[in-house]
């Protein structure tokens, strides 16, 4: 698959030489004075108990899948864990247990609230916990839904308004406070167990009921509540946490929801927008000046498949490279999370909405997952998106990391391959490539450094995707 090195004089620094093609070359350049968005990470949900298809693994495999997920040089390196907020009476099947079981009678009651930490989570503390070992720094945790006895329709499922948002008025008062007080109750337990929540959400999906938990907002009354939600986390020492509104259904109701949130002067208190990808995909951006994060997607209808390339299909590793693509330039976001990691083969028909099968005591790893690892283990938290251009039927992004390292994620649209040189970057000292296409996983590839700290001799394969790590000599400066 890897054509030999080409050689050096390929170089084109100074990076002003901009595109260079000589016969099967290509040559794209970095910008690095051209600075876009910072980047958090990216990452992936064990909801809905599906933490436990790890942790119920035996050991030598949980280990490697945990170390799979998370570890920088073999694995994905993901570096966003989101939790599900459980409300739910009981933790079977796609129900997250509460931690206030019994209600109060009314909300000036929830001064007296027994709060019950069972230190599972619905198995979610401890894959947090092994994120923490691994460096992970970044937990979005996000309720589906308040409590039952705080809503409109008394149910925790079903949809339903919080009871004291605009038009949601009910008998037993305003619990906005209440919910309030109890998602920073689930913060501190999660710090007393040496996890760190740094992102927090109260709704998902408002725009739809379902029989598992949800309740539903429009902007305003998500306004009602970050209102109270956000005092609330100050006074508690917890300023540090960031609000996160709304993880709509898809990118259109997301942009209305994030206007409903502006009209009603709460912009400045939200820490992140938040949008799944489902009912529309990314669309450019949304009308906020707040990161945003693309926090769920995956592919709900397909059946399971491990490919990288079929046809273009929604399961395809292939379409999701090109889907974290659009992501993080037309969509501006500052992280791209999947739905749930694993998923065994009894749950919604082994469909395809998890990266990695694990049945049987054993695991199977969907393409899918390396398409993340390609951008989650080189585009680092901290990075910033810079400029980067050149080469036909390349899709090609580029970040300078906290580090100083610079990533370079080129997708080759076509189904034959060139050889890369990366120009504009800086005289590198050393630079390491990884491969993933329908034979590689993140298979390290050589790559040319010259004298003159050129880049290059790097095939990219038709339909495949190579991530590059350039690190600058010593001596170098960065040449824009
Ligand atoms: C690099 O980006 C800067 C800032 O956007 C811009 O002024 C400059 O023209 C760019 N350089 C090239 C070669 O495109
Ligand atoms: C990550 O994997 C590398 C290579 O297998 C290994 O040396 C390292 O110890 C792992 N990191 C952690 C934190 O386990
Ligand atoms: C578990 O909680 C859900 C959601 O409230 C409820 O519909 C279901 O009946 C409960 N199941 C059991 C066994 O209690
Ligand atoms: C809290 O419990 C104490 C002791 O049972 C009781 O005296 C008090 O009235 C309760 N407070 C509220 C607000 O219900
Ligand atoms: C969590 O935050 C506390 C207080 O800011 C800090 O002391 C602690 O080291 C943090 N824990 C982790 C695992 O980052
Ligand atoms: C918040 O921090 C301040 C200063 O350290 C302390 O006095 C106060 O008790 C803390 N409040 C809470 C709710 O922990
Ligand atoms: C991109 O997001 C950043 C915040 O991360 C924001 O400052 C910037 O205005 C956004 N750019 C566009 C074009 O929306
Ligand atoms: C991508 O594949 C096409 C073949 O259709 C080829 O012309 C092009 O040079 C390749 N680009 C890179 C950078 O490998």
């Amino acid at each position: 698959m890897h054509l030999p090195k080409v050689a050096a004089a390929a170089a084109t620094l100074p990076w002003a030489a901009a595109v260079v093609t000589r016969q099967a070359s290509t040559t794209v350049t970095v910008n690095l004075s051209r600075r876009y968005q910072t980047i958090d990470g990216f990452g992936f949900s064990e909801a809905f108990q599906r933490a436990y298809n790890i942790y119920n693994l035996a050991e030598p495999k949980r280990s490697q899948l945990i170390d799979l997920l998370f570890n920088t040089t073999s694995g994905a390196g993901f570096s966003i864990v989101r939790n599900g907020i459980g409300s739910s009476p009981n933790s079977s099947n796609d129900w997250m247990n509460t931690i206030l079981p019994t209600g109060p009678s009314s909300p000036a009651a929830m001064s007296n609230a027994s709060y019950v930490w069972d230190s599972k989570d619905s198995g979610q503390l401890w894959v947090s916990q092994q994120a923490v070992k691994y460096g992970v720094k970044t937990f979005y945790a996000d309720a589906w839904s308040a409590p039952g006895f705080m809503k409109s329709n008394r149910k925790d499922s079903g949809g339903g308004f919080l009871c004291g948002v605009a038009g949601a008025t009910c008998s037993s008062g305003d619990w906005r406070q209440a919910y309030a007080d109890y998602l920073v109750k689930y913060i501190q337990f999660y710090q007393q167990s040496g996890v760190n929540v740094t992102h927090l959400g109260f709704l998902n999906e408002p725009d739809i009921s379902t029989s598992y938990a949800s309740m539903l907002s429009n902007g305003q009354q998500s306004a009602d509540f970050i209102r109270v939600l956000y005092p609330t986390l100050q006074i508690a020492n917890l300023s540090s946490v960031n609000i996160a509104c709304c993880d709509a259904t898809g990118w259109k109701i997301q942009a209305t929801m994030t206007q409903g949130l502006k009209d009603a002067g709460v912009e400045d208190m939200i820490g992140i927008i938040t949008s799944h990808t489902y009912t529309s995909g990314v669309s450019g951006t949304l009308p906020t000046s707040r990161k945003v994060w693309e926090t769920e997607c995956s592919d709900l209808s397909g059946g399971w498949s491990t490919a990288w390339y079929t046809n273009g299909a929604a399961g395809d590793g292939f379409t999701w490279a090109n889907n974290i693509y659009t992501g993080l330039t037309s969509g501006n976001v500052s992280a791209y999370l999947w739905w749930v990691a694993t998923q065994d083969k009894a749950t919604n028909n082994n469909n395809n909405e998890k990266l990695i099968l694990v049945d049987g005591g054993d695991y199977v790893v969907a393409k899918r997952f390396w398409a993340f690892a390609q951008y989650s283990r080189t585009i680092r938290p901290g990075a910033t998106r810079v400029g980067i251009s050149g080469g036909s039927n390349l899709k090609t992004t580029a970040f300078q990391n906290a580090d100083g390292t610079v990533a370079v994620n080129v997708i080759n649209s076509s189904t034959s391959a060139a050889v890369l040189s990366v120009a504009g970057v800086l005289k590198a000292a050393s630079a390491k490539a990884w491969v993933t296409d329908a034979s590689n996983d993140m298979t390290p590839i050589a790559v040319t450094v010259g004298a003159d700290g050129s880049v290059s001799g790097v095939t990219v394969p038709g339909r495949g995707m190579v991530s590059f790590v350039i690190s600058a000599a010593a001596s170098s400066t960065y040449q824009n």
